[in-house]
């Protein structure tokens, strides 16, 4: 084991302990908390439980490091092999009629440059608060797509405005969440974005609706307030024009944004 995976960990457990006596935990109360614990295993929800509490801290140290554009949490619903994608991501025939959006914007390097050719990965919820290849057999195609920048570094893509989701609250995770800590699993409405170019450092992003529900109070933490998008339209048509500034590959700490 290394001295920093011993000195994490005697921290990790000196702070809990420090928790445990601060609140003057009873046995019964701790037992309570073991056996909550021991069910989110059973449920195979350990993963979303940490992700929940703490995937955007991690997030928070990695973006010390950045001198561009922040990162922001991953999620689960990131799908490998998405369609590369012109003028629209993939709409099903039932959402025609959802309120739409488009998606522009530029790549840029750190002095302003453009970056071509950058490949965007974006992915939304469906407006029933759904994610295509992971939930109800909804075909992977929809709502998620690669963008490819033009000389200018720009990019636009069309598609329909996602809604708030609540992250999976059937569980133990979702009872520790809205029973015992008396809270939602809520996250507002939300474009995920993944950026890959030559020569840049990978950039894992999402954008947010300003006015929308849970922007000041998303059960993920999901900290985007770079990217919350004002209220504009043209026409009908929402428009989320989001630029984003890539760090070079060179002064990368990890190409793990989050
Ligand atoms: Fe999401």
């Amino acid at each position: 084991m290394s001295n920093r995976t011993k000195d994490i960990t005697l921290d990790i457990v000196e702070a809990v302990r420090d928790v445990l006596r601060r609140h003057e935990v009873t046995f019964d109360e701790y037992r309570a908390g073991f056996q909550h614990l021991a069910k989110t295993q059973g449920a195979g929800e350990i993963p979303l439980l940490i992700d929940v509490f703490f995937n955007s801290t991690i997030v928070e140290i990695e973006n010390e490091k950045r001198r561009g554009s922040h990162a922001c949490i991953q999620g689960p619903y990131f799908v490998q092999n998405a369609p590369n994608v012109a003028e629209t991501l993939a709409i099903r025939d039932q959402d025609a009629g959802h309120p739409k959006m488009v998606m522009r914007g530029k790549v840029t390097g750190l002095n302003g440059q453009p970056v071509a050719g950058a490949v965007i990965d974006v992915w939304h919820a469906t407006p029933d608060g759904k994610y295509s290849g992971i939930h109800d057999n909804i075909p992977p195609q929809y709502y998620r797509g690669k963008i490819t920048t033009a000389a200018d570094g720009s990019y636009e893509c069309r598609s329909i405005l996602p809604v708030p989701y609540q992250i999976p609250n059937a569980g133990p995770t979702g009872e520790l969440l809205e029973t015992y800590m008396q809270w939602h699993s809520w996250r507002p409405a939300h474009i995920h974005y993944w950026i890959h170019a030559d020569g840049m450092r990978d950039l894992i992003s999402q954008a947010y609706f300003e006015g929308d529900q849970y922007i000041d109070d998303d059960c993920c933490n999901g900290g985007g307030s770079e990217f919350m998008v004002p209220e504009v339209y043209e026409g009908d048509v929402r428009v989320m024009e989001v630029n984003f500034t890539l760090d070079p590959r060179a002064e990368a700490g990890s190409e793990k944004a989050a």
